[in-house]
């Protein structure tokens, strides 16, 4: 899903004339005509997500300094940028007081709008980024501060949202960075427990001898190197949640005593004589398949089900493409901000290249890959060569396969264009593609090889706008990404080969 803007405006001619504007701007749109259609649709509980509002201020009804101050009313957090006709300087100052986040002269021009929309975006990246920081510091994450727009991740949230309201144990599963401790602290941040304690135990990382007086705590004297009484993880956690991550690792003695904690709700000591009463939410993860370490006999069976009471599967990266240009705008306002450095966009050509890698280290990878991208790029712009993973995976249209695709330059054009909010320069391009449709040996080519080299040129020609290529070529952005996702995992080059196993 891209970025979406919603437009008011009372005057049909100016509503599609700023919607024309925004979409070649590489936004989807939504309009409406009137102040109280965009309150109704941002108090909508599942109404559509928006990222940013284009708004008149001169509309007959609840009009846009209305509009403003309802918004401030409800504690929304959504960046306006107020249209106003020429001379109505003292309309534009009240707004930008009432909290509009910038302003733009009807007849706005495409540039001026670009350019407001973008800051408009990477600001309210920057505060949501900053806000999440916050809210981990503070141990107050909630869901609200997950970055998603994914269809799946959307199953999810709702699951974890329910389990939030009660003290069910919850598993996590999913591959390394994907989440699951981000997913934690927003189950815990949401519920009853916010306001006590949310620890955890990495089990993965504790010596095995160690691993019983960490969780449940030892008494002073109880093995040699124990010269202080240490409460353990159960009883720090009291009142609040304890999270087991890695808990395949977890050594099988340990296994019987959690087991036994969590039948009990007491925990005993290392050398204590009696067990202690414990009223502790336990969230578990893994990044194995708990199920096949019960097979094995490497996990106990009847651990397994007091934990697996309600599972929740983090689907990796790759399964969820449309996440990446959310999640990349976020840590870019992120690291700039951080790093002190005045880059404002991604380029189309690394967007693209960026979502369709397939980002095994998840969204810690991520990251990690725009954080050094921001330390190590001298331009305002991050591209491709800022991401050397990114580019030795980076498929051309004539290295796709043997046989040579002609484009035949008919005209040039100049300009920008955006995907996601990032600006992306247009160099002057062919825009007339001829497609070779005989091999060499005077044969007709496969048909999906055609259709590959046709989507990849499609992308090229409308400089990474995804919706406009899937509008072009008639079907859904879904189908476009899967199809990508198919000629990568046919072709060597882009590390096919790796997927398929
Ligand atoms: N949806 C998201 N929105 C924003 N940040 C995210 C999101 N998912 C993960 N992250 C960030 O990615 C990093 C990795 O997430 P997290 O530590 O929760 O993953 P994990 O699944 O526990 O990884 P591991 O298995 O390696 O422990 C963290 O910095 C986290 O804040
Ligand atoms: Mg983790």
């Amino acid at each position: 899903m891209a970025v979406s803007i919603l437009i008011a405006d009372d005057d049909a001619i100016q509503r599609r004339l700023v919607e024309n504007m925004v979409q070649k701007c590489g936004y989807e749109t939504i309009v409406v005509d009137s102040g109280d259609a965009v309150l109704a649709l941002l108090n909508a509980a599942d109404g559509p997500v928006i990222d940013a509002v284009v708004l008149d201020l001169v509309m007959p009804g609840l009009d846009g300094m209305g509009v403003l101050a309802k918004i401030r009313e409800a504690g929304l957090n959504i960046p306006i940028i107020v249209q106003t006709a020429h001379g109505g300087i003292d309309n534009v100052v009240s707004a930008m007081r009432a909290g509009a986040h910038d302003f733009v002269v009807k007849p706005a021009g495409i540039e001026r709008l670009q350019v407001s929309l973008r800051n408009a975006l990477n600001a309210s990246a920057l505060k949501g980024e900053l806000q999440r920081i916050r809210h981990s510091r503070e141990g107050k994450l909630t869901f609200a501060d997950i970055i998603t727009r994914s269809e799946i991740m959307a199953g999810v949230l709702r699951t974890a949202q329910k389990a939030a309201a009660s003290t069910i144990p919850v598993l996590i599963e999913g591959e390394s960075g994907v989440g699951k401790e981000l997913f934690a602290r927003a189950i815990h941040g949401s519920g009853d427990r916010k306001s006590k304690p949310f620890v955890a135990v990495n089990c993965g990382a504790i010596p095995d001898n160690l691993v019983e007086s960490i969780l449940f705590g030892h008494e002073k004297g109880a093995f040699t190197g124990a010269t202080e009484r240490h409460l353990g993880k159960f009883v720090e956690a009291s009142g609040g949640t304890l999270f087991l991550d890695e808990v395949s690792e977890l050594p099988l003695a340990a296994q019987v005593k959690l087991l036994r904690a969590l039948q009990e709700g007491a925990v005993e000591a290392v050398g204590a004589r009696k067990p202690v009463k414990v009223d502790v939410r336990i969230i578990s993860a893994t990044n194995r398949k708990l199920l096949d370490r019960v097979k094995n006999g490497q996990f106990r069976e009847d651990l397994f089900y007091r934990l697996h009471v309600l599972p929740l599967t983090l689907p990796p990266l790759r399964m969820r493409r449309e996440d990446i240009p959310h999640l990349l705008r976020h840590f870019l306002a992120r690291f700039c901000a951080e790093e002190n450095r005045p880059i404002t966009s991604i380029s189309g050509e690394a967007m693209v290249q960026l979502s369709h890698l397939e980002w095994p280290g998840n969204i810690r990878q991520l990251e990690n890959a725009i954080y050094r991208a921001v330390v190590m790029s001298d331009s305002d712009q991050l591209g491709l060569a800022d991401f050397p993973q990114a580019a030795a995976q980076s498929p051309t249209v004539s290295d796709l396969h043997g046989d040579p695709v002609v484009f035949e330059p008919a005209f040039h054009q100049s300009g920008t264009a955006t995907i996601s909010g990032n600006e992306i320069p247009i160099a002057p391009l062919s825009s007339v593609g001829t497609l070779a449709m005989l091999t060499s040996a005077g044969e007709v080519r496969p048909l999906e090889e055609m259709e590959s080299e046709i989507i990849r040129f499609a992308i090229s020609h409308y400089r990474g706008q995804m919706s406009e290529v899937a509008r072009r070529l008639k079907i859904g952005r879904s189908t476009l990404y899967r199809k990508l996702d198919e000629s990568a995992a046919d072709d060597p080059a882009t590390g096919g080969a790796e997927k398929a196993s």
